[in-house]
């Protein structure tokens, strides 16, 4: 396994492969591997002839007030984990050398980024779109793997590949959980563990929702309040936002109607989360 710094020498490890036709698959990430990363890296060497992954913690898609100068990172743990999941190379630029001087040009996907994680995150889209069609650029992939946990970002970066005609596929891979459902992710890290303990909170109030809806409730509001309820009897949880939507056009639901979409974010302590369940039939 290979890792670099530098686009133009990740262009020239990759051009014997793409002479020779061979598939790329990319795994973008912003680093501090955990299982949820490794699935979408081995799914990455199943289904392709050569694996790169991305590590970039990319400043473009944090908030002024967000957590950039803390976010976990740990490069040398990284490429060994990246390795044994069968990685070929690994991209891992600095801040310099992605963005060396000021963006003008920026990806926006409209619409389906004013809802849910866009409107809590104002610009967190646009830092997002713009380092994916960059990387896209970069390493000019076959197929690209993102997980469901961020299923806001799968349908931005879909949406970004369907516009501007990248000849990518995207494949979408299930959210990967600890055992007691807790949604794999980097910031768990920042949890004491108080916290962590709380942070089940998050799929408690999905799977609440679930059974409600499954049960036959079929307001959509009635099945919000319930999850909110659960929520506000966890000390250490702040609820942000939380939404039943239709799963194409995170327009939110009143009467639950399938497919349904059933997304938050969660507060614990200072750790933001976010989770979500689809439900695709009544
Ligand atoms: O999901 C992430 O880790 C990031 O948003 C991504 C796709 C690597 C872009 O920085």
């Amino acid at each position: 396994m290979s890792v670099t710094e530098r686009i133009e020498e990740l262009r020239s490890l990759l051009a014997p492969a793409r002479r020779e036709g061979r598939s790329i698959g990319f795994v973008p990430t912003m680093g501090y591997l955990h299982a949820g990363h490794l699935t979408l890296m081995q799914r990455a060497r199943e289904e392709n002839d050569v694996v790169v992954a991305s590590i970039f913690v990319n400043p473009l898609q944090f908030g002024p007030k967000e957590d950039y100068q803390r976010y976990p990172r740990d490069l040398a743990r990284d490429a060994e984990l990246a390795r044994e999941a069968g990685v070929d190379f690994i991209f891992a630029p600095s801040v310099e050398e992605m963005y060396p001087q000021e963006m003008l040009a920026q990806v926006d996907v409209a619409r389906i980024t004013d809802r849910l994680e866009g409107a809590a995150r104002p610009g967190h889209f646009r830092g997002v779109a713009t380092v994916v069609a960059k990387l896209f650029n970069i390493v000019q992939p076959d197929r690209a793997y993102f997980g469901q946990k961020d299923y806001q970002q799968l349908l931005v970066i879909r949406r970004m590949v369907r516009d501007l005609s990248y000849p990518i596929e995207v494949v979408a891979v299930p959210t990967v959980r600890e055992e007691d459902g807790l949604a794999m992710s980097s910031r768990n890290s920042y949890l004491n563990p108080q916290e962590r303990q709380a942070a089940t909170v998050l799929i408690r109030a999905l799977r609440l929702g679930r059974e409600r809806i499954e049960s036959g409730e079929r307001n959509a509001q009635r099945v919000r309040t319930a999850m909110q309820e659960l929520i506000a009897q966890e000390p250490l949880a702040r609820l942000e936002y939380l939404s039943i939507a239709d799963p194409e056009t995170l327009r939110e639901q009143e009467t639950i109607t399938a497919p349904a979409f059933l997304s938050l974010a969660v507060f614990i302590g200072k750790t933001r989360l976010i989770d979500n369940l689809l439900i695709e039939t009544l």
